[in-house]
């Protein structure tokens, strides 16, 4: 029997209905239409359904909608302002780390829960935060070189 919640998503409310078994990521792709976090192992595995809930990178293929009750969810899709897009984005484009992109929103979000609490990080906490997100495509250097060098705000 589906229960109606409400989720606070990118800074806005939706009532959506949901079975006791939907994942958050079922509901943000399928019910809100935010296809830009990504299903991949479904397990827990590959951080490429990785979202921020109070500032904390979550896989949302294991959080239950129902759990996201009362939280802060961002998705990338909120990452950009009306200002343009987020020193991050801005870094893995300039750095060219990204190359499929299907793991790029899950690194984008995992990246952004470390620097908003940890500014300036070191290599070794830029690759820890980032080591349940996998690449397929890239490899991680230009990955690692795009957070280090938001961080540092070079442009
Ligand atoms: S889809 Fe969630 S960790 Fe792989
Ligand atoms: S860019 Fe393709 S999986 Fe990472």
């Amino acid at each position: 029997m589906k229960e109606l919640i409400t989720l606070r998503v990118n800074g806005r409310g939706h009532e959506v209905r949901v079975a006791p078994w939907d994942t958050l990521l079922d509901v943000l792709r399928n019910e809100l239409g935010l296809t830009g976090t990504k299903e991949g192992c479904g397990e827990g595995d590959c951080g490429a359904c990785t979202v921020v809930m109070d500032g904390r990178a979550v896989t949302s293929c294991l959080v239950l909608a129902r759990e996201g009750q009362g939280r802060e969810i961002q998705t990338i899709e909120g990452l950009a302002s009306d200002h343009g897009l987020h020193p991050l984005q801005e870094a893995f484009v300039r750095y060219g780390a990204v190359q499929c992109g299907f793991c790029i929103p899950g690194m984008l979000m995992s990246a952004k829960a470390l620097l908003d609490v940890t500014p300036r990080p070191t290599e070794g906490e830029v690759r820890a935060a980032l080591a349940g997100n996998l690449c397929r495509c890239t490899g991680y250097v230009k990955i690692v070189e795009a957070v280090m060098a938001a961080a540092a705000g070079r442009r």
